[in-house]
């Protein structure tokens, strides 16, 4: 194998492990100061309301809820992404309480997201407002040929699926624009469904308008946040 080709293989492979669709986290933070230990009250209520979350998030693809009292209470909120099967989102979410645990043992509060789905909890009540505080990027490598055009398609769509999403029940949204000669651009945005449908269509304007610090001329593009996201690739990744 020449040089050439073992290093397009190697980049292929660091595309699909960075971009594809994958069951390993995609990131997570722990809140960086406030931990628990093993003998207050809190981990019991947090282990219930992980156990809470996992049987009630799968049937409708979102749960959100609270175990304890003050000042143990912990909060929290699972989101599997709008096309899952209840049994896909499972397996999600089971991945994400098992890897945050490894990753995050002591800390009340954390985050981690997955192509798939997001888990979240925090003994503050995040419940209901917008979360921007997490938040991360993601880009294909590749480069557009017509960055001006394409970054217009992509606000395009990715505009007219944020008001789609805040109108639907769901708030989800995905679908598809035709670009030249037969190709397509594919996206969709969601919100968590603790927020209102204002709010979602405010949390998506805003990521919308941070593309530029990523994604520009890029091939694909994400901007990951605890309370929505967006996604826009050239090649389908959603279940229609
Ligand atoms: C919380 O736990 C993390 C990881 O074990 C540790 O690095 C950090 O220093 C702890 N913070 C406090 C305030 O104890
Ligand atoms: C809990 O354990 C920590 C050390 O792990 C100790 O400093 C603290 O006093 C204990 N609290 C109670 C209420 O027992
Ligand atoms: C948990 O809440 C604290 C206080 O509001 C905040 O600083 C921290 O970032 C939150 N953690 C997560 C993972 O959202
Ligand atoms: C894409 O363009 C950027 C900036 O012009 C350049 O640094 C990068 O190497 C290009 N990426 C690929 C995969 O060609």
């Amino acid at each position: 194998m020449s040089s050439l080709s073992i290093y397009l293989l190697t980049f292929a492979l660091l595309l699909q492990t960075i971009y594809g669709e994958s069951l390993s986290p995609l990131k997570h933070f722990c809140s960086s100061s406030d931990n628990f230990t093993t003998n207050d009250s809190y981990e019991p209520n947090l282990r219930q309301l992980w156990g809470n979350l996992y049987f009630q998030t799968p049937p409708e693809g979102f749960g959100f809820g609270s175990v304890g009292q003050d000042p143990y209470i912990a909060y929290g909120l699972a989101l599997c992404r709008g096309d899952l099967e209840a049994a896909d989102c499972r397996t999600c979410l089971n991945e994400a309480t098992a890897e945050i645990r490894k990753r995050c043992p002591y800390n009340k509060g954390a985050i981690i997201w997955y192509d798939h789905c997001l888990f979240k909890y925090n003994n503050t009540d995040f419940l209901g407002k917008i979360d921007d505080q997490n938040k991360f990027y993601m880009w294909d490598e590749r480069n557009v040929s017509d960055p001006t055009i394409f970054n217009q398609k992509t606000r395009e769509l990715l505009s007219l699926l944020a008001k789609d999403a805040s109108a639907t029940p769901k708030l989800y949204a995905a679908g598809e624009l035709e670009l030249e000669k037969s190709k397509k651009l594919y996206g969709m945005a969601q919100c968590t469904r603790d927020i209102s449908a204002s709010d979602c269509s405010k949390c998506l304007d805003d990521i919308i308008g941070e593309l530029p610090l990523c994604c520009d001329g890029k091939e694909g593009g994400r901007v990951v946040g605890g309370s929505c996201n967006i996604r826009y690739e050239i090649d389908p990744f959603v279940t229609a």
